[in-house]
């Protein structure tokens, strides 16, 4: 079967893990040490961001399904955040971290689960500086275990009232189906989600990515943006036909933004056209449990090029839980260290973070004054 994350990278160097860490090290010192250009992991912490691209369910915990295992009363195979966090190797492509996605997720039944999966996101990403958040949620990933649309929609929508007033965050909802499953059951799905539609942001796409995806959800992606709804779709990273698959989604979906879309940088036509039609980049340089050298460098090193090329690209944390418990701020500080980040740099992340995210402009603008005042009072 194909490695889809065990990706090529330029330089033998991100091949041999002791060589590349030698190399991070070297980066850490040199990141502090030159005079006018330094970039702190404080520096990078403390600025206001949006996160663009986290999944409910990916952003529960071992010990938080320990926790939801126990209060549900079920049956699991693992009876410790330890057995989980062995679980979680089993991850190295994106057909296995679904494996283990969706036993992660199987732990939630009731509304109030959902709400506090949701609400202790929201906490860690406020520890984080992010102020504003759109985030994935799955439902059909409910729905088929019996777990009625309702409960699900109840319990995150107390959440994003709970920290908004709470926390000071601003907070919307992007439902996910799922690229395995038939357009019919994603159809049932946006209809049966019209009375919550005023709290839901968009659709996008994620889980498997196979089986007539993109075309299959060309009605899908019309109706919903007849309903007003904000249209992204994943483009996984070195995936087969990963490019067709990001002209499928610009060409038949209409996204405004593409989820990963690393493989943008394998066409320079598709460069051009996701510049002029300021398509978002939402990548995430995640770290596996698992961890495959070079991958996170690979991500980085897509990050500068597309910074460089003026594409608006974002750095974000995707499922925290399976992945080693990282969020948007500490993947930054990792990000700026492998492809040697400028101030400029990080700063233009969190400001294409705002420009990319589906707030009305007037909060944009507060945002992106917000992040101004940030930057002035960090003088280099
Ligand atoms: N890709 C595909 N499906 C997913 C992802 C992802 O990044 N995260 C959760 N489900
Ligand atoms: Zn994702």
């Amino acid at each position: 079967m194909l490695e889809p994350w065990h990706v090529p990278c330029s330089g033998d160097a991100m091949r041999d893990p002791a060589l590349s860490s030698l190399l991070i090290f070297a980066g850490v010192a040199l990141s502090r040490c030159c005079a006018g250009a330094a970039v702190t992991p404080e520096f990078i912490y403390g600025m206001p961001k949006a996160e663009l691209h986290i999944h409910l369910e990916g952003s529960i915990d071992p010990e938080e399904y320990i926790g939801l295992v126990a209060r549900n009363n079920l049956q699991s195979a693992y009876g410790t955040a330890e057995a989980v966090r062995l679980r979680l190797r089993h991850a190295t492509n994106l057909d296995t971290f679904i494996e283990v996605y969706q036993e992660m997720l199987a732990s939630m039944r009731t509304e109030r689960d959902f709400h506090d999966v949701a609400l202790a996101c929201f906490e860690h990403l406020h520890a984080q500086h992010v102020v504003h958040v759109e985030m994935f949620f799955d439902p059909q990933m409910h729905t088929t275990r019996g777990i009625p649309f309702s409960t699900v929609m109840e319990g995150i929508d107390s959440a994003r009232s709970e920290a908004e007033g709470r926390l000071g965050m601003t907070i919307g909802y992007i439902m996910c189906f799922n690229r395995n499953r038939t357009a019919a059951s994603a159809m049932e799905i946006l209809e049966a989600s019209k009375p919550w539609l005023p709290r839901i942001l968009g659709i996008g796409l994620d889980n498997n990515e196979e089986a007539g995806f993109p075309e299959k959800f060309k009605g899908i992606f019309a109706r919903a943006g007849q309903l007003g709804l904000h249209r992204t779709a994943h483009c996984d990273v070195n995936q087969a036909h990963s490019v067709d698959h990001i002209w499928g989604c610009l060409q038949l979906l209409g996204v405004e933004r593409i989820d990963h879309g690393v493989n943008v940088l394998d066409d320079p036509r598709l460069i051009e056209t996701v510049k002029a039609r300021r398509i978002g980049l939402t990548v995430c340089p995640t770290l596996l449990y698992t961890e495959i050298p070079g991958r996170l460098e690979f991500r980085a090193k897509a990050i500068k090029r597309m910074l460089d090329l003026g594409l608006l690209v974002t750095v974000n944390s995707d499922d925290p839980g399976i992945m080693r418990g990282l969020y948007v701020s500490d993947l930054m500080a990792k990000v700026q260290v492998a492809a040697q980040l400028s101030r400029d740099d990080v700063v233009a992340l969190a400001r294409n973070s705002f420009l990319i995210s589906w707030i009305p402009d007037s909060e944009r603008k507060l945002d992106l004054r917000m992040l101004d005042d940030y930057v002035a009072s960090h003088p280099q």
